[in-house]
Order: structure tokens, then sequence, then C-alpha cells
């Protein structure tokens, strides 16, 4: 008897202690315990030292956060940057003029002094990764409230991270895990000038674009370079022409071998947020009122950009990367939706809870943890459902919609100084300073005309979908003035403010007074609304609380009620490693999609009709002449491929590696049958979509003729 139980014990600790490919976003710090075993099964040439080391260099030190929220990779032992063209776009969008249409045309710097430096973007190289869950959790008891416990982190984390960068340039962040169960601290070393190297033209970068985002079969070549550079001491620095490219420890070889299903795949980079562990109740917000609303909303934004970018060449470069952030999530949360349903993901979800409240239900001092979790989610959720038309609507509508009201919140620090009885004057001009920079930046990208009938539209939307209790009773004093007619008010607005053209905000910031700042209408409206929105932020924060705690101990109780799974932490824009295969998948009965497209495919979507599926000249003379050189395989040019790995937004842009370490490919993407993913993840159906690199070489060689670059690389058959 003894006996069967071990052999079952034992068979069921292999079967379940393995860690499943495909699925997870694991720590690199623990590449070495949980994967790889597995990883080396499934093809893994390297050791675990060799992906992740704080002691030598290791791919990790090859791989960057590049900007705020994209991921790229150094392939060039002069700080070369691969990542995607929707990662550089704002950079490239920033350089081009109607004149130097970067966008349009595409850029290749030919020599160093060439490239562009980019004021803002940065190239940020994690030092390591270290577990700090006690630290951070000193102190902390069971008795505190939720905003007690906050504070209680927050102060010892400061401490963590002091402790850590003494002596150091470095950044630290101390970042929870698992709902809050455990800390880790990321040391990083930020290099701030990057500059822009080469970029294809949209017609290549964002072939395809909005019609064919987030799916599958793609054609895109979503690729951008990029250098870093350090002073000469090979150390962070501010920009200065003095400064040279930048020696990293490590930068990653790139394979133009042939590929095959199953083939050993994994990426690298930054996920920025999943939640895996959330709640049925999570879901039902989503459906119900999240994604609508974010939908609704967006689609009112995206349309009036439309129409004013089509109309005006300047306008369509001013809002281009305005409009494709946009863009991008609105077609996501509707695929989110989409899939949610059809995959069942409430049901699931419900399932395990079900099983979670009995696994409670059998156990005294599991109900003394535990009882209250899932009752405390769903008490929460009822409280931010009531809210979320006023919250997501103040968010998405008014305070990122409604681009003067973004800007009147430049002005704040200076209104508080200004209606000071004697506002110190050197205090007035440094702040005068900062709203100039801002201003400068702002009305760079700005159009006015555009922005009259966003705040009209924006202001009408609102008021019909928040409930009217949850308003500013300044919007109805609108409302009631103008006879309900927004555009009236909205072009008296802007020929009021004095925040409507860099002329009159100059001439305000000459001598800025409180007293016409009191009265501007863009700045009375701004105002009405953000007092609005503490407001109802100090009503739905305890709940917001009681949502944390009740996931937190959630997440603690299922990792106790699973304790033979191997769980990985949801996403927060800290560096993971996911590995699996190059796969194909079937997104419906009786279809089935490969796991490459070719540049055949480019050519049969062509239309020179919609900006969307423009065909240069040059690229097609290419693919006429089949002159891909040594990038094309069997007189084809693969352009795009698929595999299993586990991937979110702020992937974009990481490496494809093989099991050697090698560049494949840059991953771009996400499948619209698996949009759910972020909730979910679908083995059969969720795939990265990836750009081939041997794609990326031929633009840069063949298209672009920036043999220059193919020259750093270290290519390999
Ligand atoms: N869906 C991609 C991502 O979030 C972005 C693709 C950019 N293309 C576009 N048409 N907006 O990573």
């Amino acid at each position: 008897m003894k006996k069967i139980t071990l052999v079952i014990l034992t068979l069921l600790s292999v079967f379940t202690f393995q860690s499943r490919a495909d699925e997870g976003m694991w720590l690199p710090l623990f590449v070495q315990r949980l994967n790889y075993v597995d990883m080396q099964k499934e093809g893994l040439h390297l050791t675990a030292e060799e992906i992740y080391s704080i002691n030598h260099s290791s791919l990790k030190d090859a791989i960057i956060i590049f900007g705020g929220g994209c991921t790229g990779e150094i392939v060039s032992p002069n700080g070369l940057i691969f990542t995607n063209h929707h990662c550089g776009y704002s950079s490239i969008q920033s350089h081009s003029t109607v004149d130097h249409d970067y966008l349009s045309d595409g850029f290749w710097a030919t020599r160093y002094e060439e490239e562009l430096p980019t004021p803002g973007l940065r190239a940020s190289f994690l030092v390591s990764i270290q577990d700090v869950t006690a630290a951070a959790l000193a102190g902390v008891t069971n008795q505190m409230t939720e905003a007690e416990r906050a504070d209680k982190i927050k102060e010892n984390s400061k401490k963590i991270e002091s402790e850590n960068t003494k002596g150091t340039q470095y950044e630290a962040r101390t970042t929870p895990f698992f709902n809050g169960n455990e800390y880790y601290l990321f040391l990083y070393e930020v290099y701030k000038d990057v500059r822009l190297v080469g970029a294809p033209p949209t017609s290549i970068g964002k072939f395809g674009a909005d019609t064919d985002n987030w799916m599958w079969p793609r054609h895109t070549g979503d690729f951008s370079v990029f250098r870093v550079y350090a002073s000469k001491d090979n150390k962070p620095a501010e920009y200065a022409a003095g400064n040279v490219p930048m020696k990293s420890k490590q930068f990653l070889p790139v394979s133009i071998k042939e590929k095959k299903i199953g083939d050993f795949a994994m990426i690298m980079g930054y996920p920025g947020r999943t939640t895996r562990y959330a709640t049925s109740t999570a879901i039902k917000f989503a459906l119900e009122k999240n994604n609508p609303m974010v939908v609704k909303i967006r689609t009112k934004k995206l349309d009036i950009l439309r129409e004013d970018m089509a109309a005006d060449a300047s306008v369509r470069i001013k809002y281009a990367a305005k409009f494709a952030g946009s863009a991008n999530y609105w077609k996501y949360y509707i695929g989110q939706s989409k899939g949610l349903k059809q995959l069942g993901v409430y049901d699931r979800k419900k399932e395990l809870e079900d099983q979670f409240a009995n696994w409670i239900n059998t156990d005294k001092d599991r109900s003394a943890i535990y009882s209250e979790a899932l009752p405390d989610i769903s008490l929460a959720y009822e409280t931010i459902n009531k809210y979320e038309a006023a919250v997501r609507y103040n968010a998405e509508a008014i305070m990122q919609g409604c681009e003067i009201i973004a800007f009147s919140r430049n002005f704040n620090k200076l209104a508080d100084v200004l209606a000071k009885p004697k506002p110190d004057q050197k205090i007035v001009q440094t702040l005068t300073k900062q709203v100039t920079e801002a201003s400068g930046k702002y009305f760079k990208d700005y159009n006015m005309a555009t922005d009259v009938k966003m705040l009209a539209a924006m202001l009408q939307l609102y008021y019909n979908d928040v409930p009217k209790e949850m308003q500013p009773a300044y919007l109805e004093k609108i409302h009631k003035k103008y006879k309900g007619d927004f555009a009236a008010y909205a072009s008296e607005v802007f020929s009021k403010t004095n925040f409507s053209d860099t002329t009159k905000v100059k001439l305000f910031l000459s001598n800025p007074q409180s007293k016409s700042l009191q009265k501007d209408p863009a700045w009375i409206l701004y105002k009405a609304f953000s007092a609005n929105s503490s407001l109802i932020d100090s009503l739905v924060k305890p709940s917001n609380e009681l949502l944390a705690k009740g996931n937190r101990l959630f997440m603690q109780g299922l990792r106790e009620m699973q304790s033979d799974r191997t769980f990985y932490p949801d996403a927060n824009f800290t560096m993971r490693l996911t590995y699996g295969q190059v796969l194909d998948y079937s997104p419906a009965d009786a279809i089935d999609y490969n796991y490459v497209t070719t540049l055949d495919g480019v050519m049969a979507k062509e239309d020179p009709s919609n900006p969307e599926f423009v065909v240069a000249d040059k690229l097609k003379q290419l693919y006429k002449a089949k002159d891909y050189g040594r990038y094309g395989e069997n007189g084809k040019m693969v352009v795009g491929f698929l595999t299993n790995n586990d991937i979110t937004g702020g992937n974009s842009g990481s490496p494809v590696l093989n099991g050697d370490g090698e560049l494949i490919g840059l991953a771009f993407d996400g499948n619209w049958e698996a949009m759910s993913g972020n909730y979910a993840f679908e083995p059969k159906l969720q795939r990265t979509i990836c750009v081939d690199i041997r794609y990326v070489l031929f633009v840069i060689d063949k298209y672009a003729g920036a043999t220059n670059l193919i020259n750093e690389l270290d290519i390999r058959n």
C-alpha cells in the first residue's frame, strides 16, 4: 500500500512539477530552478547562467527597456538597438515634418553623425533582480488597514532602494509580485542618449496598419533601429555631441537559418501587465463596464482625428503617434471582449472560485484566513462598477481626451504659488520655465481646430453617459447657458483662453497673474473636472483597497490550494522569459493557418488606393527580381512567423531567440483569436506574431542599402 502511494506520489510530482512550456512569463532569476530542465528538453543549448547572471555577462545584458513601454535589444558591439517600428513610432514622428516625412519615406543614417538625438528617449539595462520580500514586508501586520500596509511597504521600499543604490548611478524599483505576496528589487542602469538610426517607411513598418493589427496572417515589417550613446568612459550621460556609441556587456548574434515548426523559441523582454489570477468579477467588470466604455469613447475620438488627419498632411504627422496609440487599444478591447465571451473565461474563473470555496470550507484554519477573500472582491466591485462611468469617462474623454484640459494640468503648481498673497518670484520663475518647456512640446504636435471639435464631442459624451449626480455641477451650468450646444461652448472657450496657442501662452507666461489664470475658461473647466474626479476617487478608494486585499489573499490561497503547480507571476513590466516553439494554429473549425507569411502575401494585399496597404515601388522591384540575397528561402522572402510564447504589450520589440541564443525575429503582436489572453492563456489559440529577422535584414540591406548597419552585426548561417 505504502509503495503504491509512493509510486503515485512520485508520478504525480514528476507530472506536475514540470513547468509547462508556452504559458508563463518567468522571472529570469529562477530559470535554473524552475525552467531549465524543461527548456533543455525542448531545445535550449545555453546554460542558465548564460541567460541570467549577475556575475558574468549574460543574455539579459543585451535586452533593454526601450523608452517607457517597449523592449529592445542590442545587436552590435556599438550599441545598435533593434526594436519594433511601432515602438520607435513616436520618435520617428517627432523628427518628421511635411518636408522630411520619415514616417512615409523612412530614414537611414549612413554615418554616426547622421543619427538623430531623440530627447527623452531612454534605454534601461537591467543590473540585477533580488528577492526583498522580507524587507519590504517588515513591520507589516494583519491588523493593519490596507492604507497603513501600503504606507509601510512604501517606507520600506524607499529604504531598500536607497541602501542598494548607494554610491551607484543605478535606478531602483521595488515591485510587488503575486498581488503583493512577494516583492523584488530591480536595479537599472539608464542611458539617456538614444538616437534614431533607421526606420523603414510606414508602408513596410506599419503595413496593414489597423486593419491587420492584432491579427494573423500578418505582413508587417515592424522594426526600427536606434543606438545607445554613452560618455567617453561608457557611462550613462545626457545627450552631448561628444558622446560615443555605447559598448554593452553583451549583444545578440543574428541567425538567418531556416525555421521549422517545432523549433525551440524563447523571448526575453518586458511584458507590461496581465491579470491571469483575476476573478470572475473582474471579467464581468471588463465585459460590462471598462471595455465598452473605452471602445465607445475612442471610436468617437478616432473618428475626429481620422477626418482631420486625412484633410491635412501636417495634421496627419502631428497626430500620427497619438492616433496609433489610441487605435491600438481601441481594437484591443474590442477583441478582448470577444475573446472573453467566446472562450468562456468567466465560467472557467467561476469554476476555480467554486473549487476554492470548497477547499476553504473543509478546513477551519483556512477558513479563518481566506473566507473573506472572494466576498471582499465581489463587494469591492459593487462600488467600483457603480462609479466606473465617472472614472473612465473622466480619464478617457476628459483628462486624456481633450488636449486643452490635459495641457491645463501643467499650470497646477504655478496656480498654487500665484494664489499666495506674496508669490515667491524665484519659484514663479522656475515654474514658468517648466511650463514653457512643456508647452513647447505640446504645441509641436497640436492642431487647435481638432481640439475644438474634440472638446465639444467629449463633453457631450460625458454629459450623456455619466450619471448626473456624479458629474461636476459646472457642466450642468454650461449645458444650461449654451442650451445644450457644447460646440458653441467649445468655440467660446478657445476664443477666450490663454491656452490655445503658443503666442498666447507665451504672453501669459511673460507676466503670469493669478487673476487672469483664475478667469481663464479652460482653467475653470479643468479645475471643475479635477475637483470632481478627486471626489469620485475618494469614494472609490476604500473599495480599491478592499479589492487589493481580496486579490492578495485569493492569490495566496490559490498557491496553497494548488501546491504542486509552479506559478509564474503576472506581468508587471519587469524582465521575463517565455519559451516554447515556432508553431502554427487553427483559428476555427476547418481553418489551418500556416506559421509563416511571405512577400507573396504582401503583394496579394497590395491596394494603392488604401494608405494601409500601399507597397513601395522599390519593394515591388525586389520582389519581381526575387532579389533576396542570403535572406531568402527557396525563392521566397519570409516576412512573419508565429510562436506559442506567452507575451503581452510591453514585450513589443522583444528578441525572439533560438536554442543558441541567436536572434531569429522580433515579437510585435498577439493574435485575434486569443485577445483575452491577459486574463487566461489559451494554449491552442494564443500565438506571438514576430517579424522574421531575415526580413528585417533584407529591408535594411536590399531595400534601404544601409550596408553600414549590416556590417555591424554578427550574422550566422
Ligand atoms: N498591436 C501591437 C501591440 O500592441 C501594435 C501594433 C502596431 N500597429 C498598429 N497598427 N497600431 O504591440
